[in-house]
């Protein structure tokens, strides 16, 4: 019984020392909701900044971030705090910082590691990109959606600019800058992050503290 438990211990330390993508994965700290901004607040002070500091953000805001883009604010059926046309939920968002790209898992509110590349200048055009801390990626994959290639075009540019909005106001609430940006050459992105033909880059945004000059 001994050795046999032995075995089991072995085996499962054998598999966590070669997992080391599952030992970059972000465990997110559930979204606090208390001290916010009013909603009527946050719509007062969003607006598009291209100024950011190099500082990162903190664990909490990270998570809360993310929740506040493209959560799961319905456990019971899954649904997000942003809608989706026919329910799709065919917005991956992608998140490139210092320390690698990852693609956030909304049902577990996890940050899964993709790899370890700064790829944050790859991310837009605009020279901001390369310091600031968090570049999120909308990426659509049209293997969740039905319709024509028109129609997927149309709803997955409309569902990205509801998780830009939310982006943008979960900004303003807590004082951070955003800016979503087109101006992405998402061909030679869309390499870096090892997307599948079927997924297609809608947009960018950037996130972090406003440098102040
Ligand atoms: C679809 C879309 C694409 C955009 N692309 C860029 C961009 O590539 N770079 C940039 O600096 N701003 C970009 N913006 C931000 C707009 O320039 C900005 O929203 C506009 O000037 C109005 O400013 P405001 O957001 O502060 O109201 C984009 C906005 C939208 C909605």
């Amino acid at each position: 019984m001994k050795r046999l438990k032995r075995k089991v211990f072995n085996a499962g330390l054998v598999l966590l020392l070669c997992s080391p993508m599952l030992a970059e994965d972000i465990r997110l700290l559930p979204p606090q909701f208390e001290k916010n901004a009013t909603l009527l607040e946050a719509l007062k002070n969003r607006c598009s900044e291209r100024s950011f500091s190099e500082k990162e953000l903190s664990l909490q805001q990270l998570s809360n971030l993310l929740w506040a883009a493209v959560g799961v604010n319905r456990p019971d059926d899954e649904k997000r705090t942003a809608p989706t046309a026919r329910n799709a939920q065919e917005i991956d968002v992608y998140v490139a910082m210092k320390t690698g790209l990852y693609l956030y898992n909304a049902k577990d509110h996890i940050l899964v590691f993709i790899h370890a590349n700064d790829i944050r200048s790859k991310t837009g055009k605009q020279k901001f990109t390369e310091t600031a801390p968090v570049n999120l990626i909308y990426v659509a994959d049209f293997d969740k959606m039905n319709g024509d290639e028109e129609t997927k075009i149309f709803y997955s540019a409309t569902d990205t600019g509801f998780i830009s909005q939310n982006v943008y106001l979960y900004c303003a609430a807590e004082g951070l800058g955003t800016v979503v940006r087109g101006w992405v050459d998402k061909d030679k992105l869309a390499i870096e992050m090892k997307l599948r033909p079927e997924q297609h880059i809608t947009l960018a945004q950037t996130v972090g503290y406003i440098k102040q000059e």
